[in-house]
């Protein structure tokens, strides 16, 4: 219910807690140094709050933990699945559901299929998995995110939403190679920036104009939907679950991963309602993943999806999580510190280019500002720019487009105070910034680099 406080509570007592270690400043520098400045070589028990990813860090709810007791691990035909396959269907009546071990293993089997040399998809814009399993097939991916989602601090109320000319122009020049049109909703890439229902309808229309499918990557459905109650005509009075109803009615299938809205550690899955795709589909899946009915999840981890994604579309839940993250932004805005606007649904992004503008981008700022963020106060984050975008297809090295830094906020599982705390260590990065030296990689690996290059902190 919305009385119209100003303090918007977590809307959960604490059940369980799970302590966490402080480590002196001294010591996280030592951590660092032998981390080869690469945050995702930390132990996570040297991380005090951790916002390195929102996928699969959420808490789960009490009925999520008792559903895990109600895991049933026949081999087929459990009634775990059964009860993931209609609470998938609830808000997302597609014919064929198929359980993956996350979101990229659905990736990895639609494109097998419909992917291969010669075939373009586009999307507002791909995230690094989807566009790693389209490019493997041979395919080509394209964004074609409206111009605003490009820019940093344009304000428009859906910055994920898709160029509708730009997808017409491509289909009507290449439609023949277009095996599915993507939307990704949230637009993680972007800053996690919400699709309105009129662009859906409006990419809907020009899909089903040239005869091509529809496809979401629903990974942050929910979050999607409360921009769309909040922001879009028409959807004040809707409950959330019916607009997620509807944007699957303008969709022929789905991506999907657990790890995030459903609230669950692990799972996903992928879902659509063509007959002889799902015949293809399913025998890849059986091959890598599982028999159809758990397709790589044990039935304790369908009943968790199964109770989390009803949870999931509360509006009381989804109240305070959009507050939550607004709050950290505005906080951050407010102390001046450059970060992507609008706020999007599951974390800020800080502009470390313009943050640090005393380093170039070849000395990765980025690198630089999410590591001093640990050294100050135990906090991981995570660079998303030119250590992750600046190796180009030549082999040079180039500056990426943005250099942000991201603080993505786990669901439910850190308090207000903890935010606070967030903030705090910014301002402190934030009143030495001019301070803070650029990075040398000793090591970058041809792709997804992020996850293994290696640092040093270049000399003032
Ligand atoms: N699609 C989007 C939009 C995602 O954000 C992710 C994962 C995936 C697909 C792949 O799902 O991890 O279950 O295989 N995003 C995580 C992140 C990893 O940190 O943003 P997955």
């Amino acid at each position: 219910m919305d009385d119209g406080f100003r303090t918007i509570i977590e809307p959960f007592r604490i059940h369980s807690v799970e302590p966490m270690r402080m480590l002196d400043r001294a010591e996280r520098q030592r951590r660092l140094a032998e981390a080869e400045y690469n945050l995702f070589a930390l132990h996570a028990d040297d991380v005090l709050i951790d916002l390195l990813t929102d996928s699969g860090t959420g808490a789960m709810s009490s009925e999520q933990w008792a559903a895990v007791q109600r895991g049933n691990e026949a081999y087929a035909g459990a009634p775990s699945w059964f009860r993931f396959e209609a609470a998938v269907k609830e808000l997302f009546p597609f014919r064929h559901v198929l359980p993956t071990h996350q979101g990229r293993a659905a990736e990895r089997i639609l494109f097998s299929v419909v992917g291969g040399p010669g075939k373009v998809v586009p999307n507002n814009t791909h995230f690094d998995t989807t566009r790693a399993n389209i490019e493997a097939t041979g395919a080509e991916a394209v964004d074609l995110i409206i111009p605003e989602g490009r820019q940093p601090r344009t304000e428009h109320p859906f910055k994920g939403n898709m160029d509708v000319a730009a997808l017409e122009r491509l289909l009507a020049g290449r439609g023949g190679d277009v095996p599915l049109v993507m939307l990704t909703i949230t637009n993680n890439s972007g800053g996690g920036q919400p699709v309105s229902m009129a662009n859906m309808r409006a990419v809907r229309a020009v899909c089903a104009r040239h005869g091509r499918p529809l496809f979401l990557d629903a990974c942050r459905f929910a979050e999607n939907a409360w921009f769309i109650k909040t922001r879009e005509a028409g959807y004040a009075g809707v409950a959330v679950a019916d607009i997620v109803r509807e944007m699957a009615s303008l969709a022929d299938g789905m991506t999907m991963s657990a790890k995030k809205d459903p609230l669950a550690n692990i799972g996903g899955w992928l879902a659509f309602n063509d007959d002889p795709l799902a015949e293809q589909c399913r025998n890849l899946e059986i091959l890598t993943e599982g028999f159809p009915t758990y397709g790589g999840l044990a039935g304790r981890d369908l009943e968790a999806i199964a109770v989390g994604l009803r949870e999931a579309v509360d509006e009381d839940y989804l109240r305070y999580r959009i507050a939550s993250v607004r709050y950290l932004g505005d906080a951050l805005r407010r102390l001046g510190v450059p970060v992507v606007v609008p706020f999007g649904g599951h974390a800020i992004f800080i502009d470390a280019r313009e943050f640090l503008s005393h380093l170039p981008p070849l000395s990765y700022p980025g690198q630089s500002l999410a590591c001093a963020l640990y050294v100050e106060g135990g906090v991981r984050s995570c660079e998303i720019g030119t250590v992750m975008f600046g190796r180009q297809v030549d082999g040079t090295e180039q500056p990426a487009p943005m250099d942000l830094v991201r603080l993505a906020v786990p669901r439910r599982t850190y308090t207000q105070s903890h935010l606070d705390y967030v903030i705090e260590v910014v301002e402190r990065v934030a009143a030495k910034a001019g301070d803070l030296v650029g990075m040398k990689a000793t090591y970058l690996p041809g792709r997804l680099r992020h996850f293994t290059a290696r640092f040093q902190p270049l000399p003032h």
